[in-house]
């Protein structure tokens, strides 16, 4: 499998707190890797480095032959425009539209965009499409904004805690739904949580301890989102 991102000595302080402490990765295409770790251990912040949403204070991040630590500005928001989905906790969904127009916010111009049709059924949403955000239940919301970040075909999907507002059977739903939408278009996520359980469902654990990688492994024997149990 190829490489799509890699780190090198990844840093980050934010005054004098050390919160990454050279962290040196790689992340093979069209897998789902899931980055474990306790509140406060880094996961998000990581993460948003990867995404280019966060300078990291030394080190770099590598995407394909390009090093996006590097990059301007200008470059770095063509980058994510083009290349980058991101699925929050928050949905974010835009109160005035209808499910359908928060779905096509996400198409980019100048490039094929996956499937509406398809997405919306993979999603099980196809029944919600006329409806208005105030109108749907938090996992209902969770899955238009996965469709709305997914519909122009990132190359990398980063979801930071996509389940944490929502009740066990819902982020289990989700995390299925992900798991599909990721064979179906042969997609790349990385994905943080504090739930062991989802990352069992992962290709790959990385887990994260006080700003290090404190273990990175492959996961032979991925469970599927149904055989989760929650504590
Ligand atoms: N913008 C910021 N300014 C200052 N400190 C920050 C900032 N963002 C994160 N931190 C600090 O960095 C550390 C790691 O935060 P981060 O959000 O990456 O952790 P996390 O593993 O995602 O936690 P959680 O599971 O609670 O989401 C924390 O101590 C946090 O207070
Ligand atoms: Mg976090």
């Amino acid at each position: 499998m190829e490489i799509i991102m890699k780190t090198e000595n990844l840093a980050k302080d934010y005054g004098k707190e050390h919160v990454l402490k050279g962290i040196t990765l790689t992340i093979h295409e069209h897998t789902f890797t899931a980055i474990l770790g306790p509140s406060g251990s880094g996961k998000s912040t990581l993460l948003n480095i990867l995404s280019g949403l966060v300078k990291p204070t030394r080190g770099s991040v590598w995407c394909g032959n390009e090093i996006i630590s590097d990059f301007g500005e200008k470059q770095l928001a063509g980058w994510k425009r083009v290349e980058v989905g991101n699925v929050f906790q928050e949905y974010l969904l835009l109160d005035n539209l209808t499910v359908q127009e928060n779905i096509k916010i996400g198409i980019c111009p100048h490039k094929p965009s996956l499937s509406f049709d398809r997405l919306v059924r993979i999603l099980q949403i196809e029944e919600l499409l006329n409806r208005f955000p105030a109108e749907l239940s938090g996992g209902q919301q969770q899955r238009v904004s996965i469709a709305r970040a997914v519909i122009k075909s990132p190359r990398l999907l980063f979801c930071d805690e996509a389940t944490g507002s929502l009740d066990e059977e819902n982020s289990k739903n989700v995390v299925e739904l992900l798991h599909n939408l990721q064979s179906a278009f042969d997609m790349t996520i990385l994905f943080t949580t504090h739930n062991p359980q989802i990352a069992r469902t992962a290709d790959r654990i990385i887990t994260m301890k006080n700003g290090a990688v404190q273990s990175d492994m492959r996961n032979e024997h991925p469970i599927t989102a149904r055989k989760m149990v929650w504590g």
